[in-house]
C-alpha cells in the first residue's frame, strides 16, 4: 500500500527529547474513529511521561498527548454513533495527541461547538473534563460554597474558575503572579492570592468570615497541606489531584485534618475506566457543552499561545517555566 497512506507524522521522545519522525498510522479499531489531527495541547503529565516519569497505562499509544481536535477520517467497525467523515470533533485521549491521526473509542468523542475553531477546542478535552469530574463528579460542589482553587490560572484552574461559576458557586484562586491573578479575576474569581507575597488561609479565612472553603481543589500537594487545612472549612472537601508541590508531608497532618472533620478526596482521569471516562464525557457533553454555543457564552476556551510542531519542545519550556496563562496548543495539521 501507499507509504503516504500508512505513516504519519508524529512528534517522538528520543533520549528526553521530542522530535518529529515518521511513524505508522493507527487503524480504528473495534469501536474507535480515526482522527485527523489539526490540533493538541500540552499538560503537566506531558513533560513528566517525557522525561520517564509517568508511562502510559497499558494499551496506550506511548506517543504523548492527552487530548486532540480534528475531523473523523475513519469510522471502525461496531461503532455505534452516527458519525459523519469530515466532521469537527475533539476528544479525551489516553495518549497520541502529538501525532497526525489518532484512534480513539467513539465514547471519548465529542463534537467541537459550532463557533469554536479546532485549535479553541483543542483546548478543552483533558482539562475541562478533569474540572467537570472535580467539582461533580468527586467535591460535588453546590450553589454559594465558596470554591479555593490552586494554581487559578493554569489550564485545569481556568477552566475551574469557570465552571464554578456555571454552578453558581464562588470561585477564590491562589497563583504566583499579579498578571495570572487579574486574568483569573476577568474570568470569574471573586478573589485572587498571591501565594508568594499574601497569607492564603489568613485571605480565604477573611473572605468567609471565618468559615473557611468549602471544597480546595489542590494540584500542589506536599508543602500545601497545612495552608489547605487552615483554609478547609468544618467538614469542608479537599480534593488532591496533582503534587507539584511535593509528595511528602510531615507534621501533624491527621491530627489537623480530623479536628476539621475534612474529607480528603484524591483523583485521576487518565488512569480511569473507559466506562468512568464515557460516563464524564457524557455529563461534560449534556451539562456544560451547551453553555459554549453561543458567541455570547458564559465559558470560553483559554488559550495561551500556539507552537508548531517543530516547535513543541519550546512549548514544554513555556509550560516547565510556569509562564502559561490556560492553554498551549500544538498546531498538527490544517484546521
Ligand atoms: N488528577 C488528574 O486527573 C489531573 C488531570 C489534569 C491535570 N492534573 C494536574 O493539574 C495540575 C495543573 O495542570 P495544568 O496542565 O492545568 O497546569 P499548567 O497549565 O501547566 O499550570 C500549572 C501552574 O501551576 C503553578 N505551579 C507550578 N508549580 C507550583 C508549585 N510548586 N506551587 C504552587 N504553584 C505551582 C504555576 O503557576 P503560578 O505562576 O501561579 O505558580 C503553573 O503555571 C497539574 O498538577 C497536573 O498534573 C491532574
Amino acid at each position: 500500500m501507499d507509504k503516504e497512506k500508512t505513516s504519519m507524522l508524529a512528534l517522538c521522545v528520543e533520549a528526553g527529547k521530542m522530535n518529529v519522525k515518521h511513524v505508522p498510522r493507527p487503524e480504528a479499531k473495534d469501536g474507535q474513529l480515526l482522527i485527523k489531527v489539526a490540533a493538541t495541547a500540552l499538560n503537566r503529565a506531558d513533560l513528566l511521561q517525557k522525561r520517564g516519569l509517568y508511562p502510559a497505562p497499558p494499551g496506550e499509544s506511548e506517543i504523548l498527548g492527552l487530548e486532540a481536535s480534528g475531523v473523523i477520517s475513519g469510522v471502525g467497525p461496531g461503532v455505534k454513533g452516527n458519525w459523519t467523515l469530515g466532521s469537527k470533533v475533539m476528544a479525551l485521549l489516553g495518549g497520541g495527541g502529538y501525532a497526525e491521526y489518532v484512534a480513539v473509542p467513539e465514547e471519548l468523542v465529542m463534537e467541537v461547538p459550532s463557533h469554536l475553531s479546532l485549535y479553541e477546542a483543542a483546548a478543552l478535552p483533558e482539562t475541562w473534563l478533569t474540572a467537570h469530574q472535580l467539582l461533580h463528579f468527586i467535591a460535588k460542589v453546590r450553589p454559594n460554597e465558596t470554591v479555593l482553587i490552586h494554581a487559578g490560572a493554569s489550564g485545569v484552574g481556568t477552566a475551574a474558575v469557570q465552571l464554578v461559576r456555571l454552578s453558581h458557586a464562588i470561585p477564590v484562586v491562589t497563583t504566583g503572579s499579579p498578571e495570572k491573578i487579574r486574568f483569573a479575576e476577568q474570568i470569574g474569581a471573586a478573589l485572587g492570592i498571591n501565594y508568594k507575597e499574601e497569607d492564603i488561609s489568613e485571605k480565604v479565612l477573611q473572605f468567609t468570615k471565618g468559615k473557611g472553603a468549602d471544597v480546595i481543589l489542590d494540584c500542589i500537594g506536599g508543602n500545601y497541606w497545612e495552608k489547605n487545612i487552615s483554609s478547609l472549612a468544618v467538614d469542608g472537601r479537599w480534593v488532591l489531584y496533582g503534587t507539584m508541590g511535593g509528595k511528602t508531608s510531615d507534621g501533624d497532618l491527621l491530627g489537623k485534618l480530623l479536628r476539621k472533620r475534612g474529607h480528603l478526596l484524591c483523583s485521576l482521569l487518565r488512569s480511569r475506566s473507559l466506562q468512568y471516562k464515557a460516563e464524564l464525557v457524557q455529563s461534560f457533553t449534556q451539562q456544560v457543552l451547551p453553555h459554549f454555543k453561543s458567541t455570547d457564552s458564559p465559558l470560553r476556551p483559554v488559550i495561551d499561545s500556539m507552537f508548531s510542531m517543530e516547535d513543541a519542545e519550546e512549548a514544554h519550556q513555556h509550560m516547565e517555566a510556569n509562564k502559561n496563562i490556560g492553554k498551549i496548543i500544538i498546531k498538527i495539521g490544517k484546521p
